[in-house]
C-alpha cells in the first residue's frame, strides 16, 4: 500500500464468540431428542426437520414453535418446558470432556495461542452445566447464556452481552454458530458471522464449514 495512503480495512479481531450446544458438544442432538419426546407424548407432529428451525432458539421460543396454533395455559407451557428439560438434563447425565466435537479444543486453545479473547454465546441455561462436565469453564474469559438476556437469538442481545463482557467492541468480534438463530444474531450484532454445517441452514454466515475441525482460523480472522 503506497505511504500517503491510510488503511481502511476492518480493524483487527479481538475476540471469538463460540455457541455452545452443536458447536463445542454435539448436545445439538440431545436438545432435538427432548423435544421429540416430548412431542410424542403430546401427539403434535414433529420430526428433525422441523427440529432443524429450532437450534439455537430459547427453550420457551421453542416450545411455542412446536406448539403450533394450538391453545396452551402458562402452567402447561411450565410443564411441558420442565419436562423437556427433565429429559435434556438426564441426557447430560454421563457427559465427560471426551464429548467435546473433535477439533473444538484445539479451535478455542488456538484462537487463545493468538491472543485473542474468547467467550460462549448460548441461549442455554443449562450452558454453566454443560462446560462444567466438558471441564472447559475455566478456558472462557466470559460466559453469556440463557440467563443473560431477556431476547434470545436471533436478537443480537446476547452476542453483544458476550462482547460487553470480554469489554470488545462488536465489530472485533467473530462468532462460530450451527444454527440459523444464530448467524442472524451475530449479523444482527454487526459481527463476523462462522457457519458450521450446511449452506441451507448457516450459509448466510460470511464463512462457512461443514464441521467445527475443519474451520480454517488464519483464513477467517484474515480475510
Ligand atoms: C440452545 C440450543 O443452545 O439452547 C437450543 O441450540 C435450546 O436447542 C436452547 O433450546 C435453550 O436451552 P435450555 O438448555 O435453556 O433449554
Ligand atoms: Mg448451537
Amino acid at each position: 500500500m503506497p505511504e500517503h495512503q491510510q488503511d481502511v480495512g476492518r480493524p483487527a479481531y479481538r475476540a471469538v464468540i463460540f455457541d455452545l450446544d452443536g458447536v463445542i458438544t454435539d448436545t445439538a442432538e440431545f436438545h432435538y431428542l427432548g423435544w421429540q419426546r416430548l412431542a410424542d407424548e403430546e401427539g403434535l407432529a414433529f420430526d428433525r426437520a422441523t427440529n432443524e428451525a429450532l437450534r439455537g432458539r430459547s427453550r420457551r421460543e421453542s416450545l411455542l414453535a412446536l406448539l403450533g396454533d394450538a391453545a396452551v395455559d402458562e402452567d402447561e407451557l411450565e410443564r411441558m418446558m420442565q419436562a423437556k428439560n427433565s429429559y435434556y438434563v438426564a441426557s447430560l447425565e454421563t457427559m465427560s470432556p471426551q464429548d467435546a466435537l473433535p477439533g473444538a479444543v484445539d479451535l478455542v486453545d488456538d484462537v487463545r495461542r493468538r491472543g485473542l479473547k474468547v467467550a460462549i454465546g448460548s441461549s442455554s441455561k443449562n450452558a454453566r452445566m454443560v462446560l462444567d462436565k466438558l471441564e472447559l469453564t475455566g478456558r472462557f474469559d466470559a460466559i453469556a447464556d440463557g440467563h443473560t438476556v431477556d431476547d434470545a437469538k436471533p436478537a443480537p442481545d446476547l452476542f453483544l452481552a458476550a462482547a460487553q463482557l470480554l469489554d470488545v467492541a462488536p465489530s472485533e468480534c467473530v462468532v462460530v454458530e450451527d444454527a440459523a438463530s444464530g448467524v442472524d444474531a451475530a449479523l444482527a450484532a454487526g459481527m463476523t458471522a462462522v457457519g458450521i454445517g450446511p449452506a441451507e441452514r448457516v450459509g448466510h454466515a460470511h464463512h462457512r464449514f461443514d464441521a467445527v475441525d475443519e474451520v480454517d482460523l488464519e483464513a477467517v480472522l484474515h480475510a
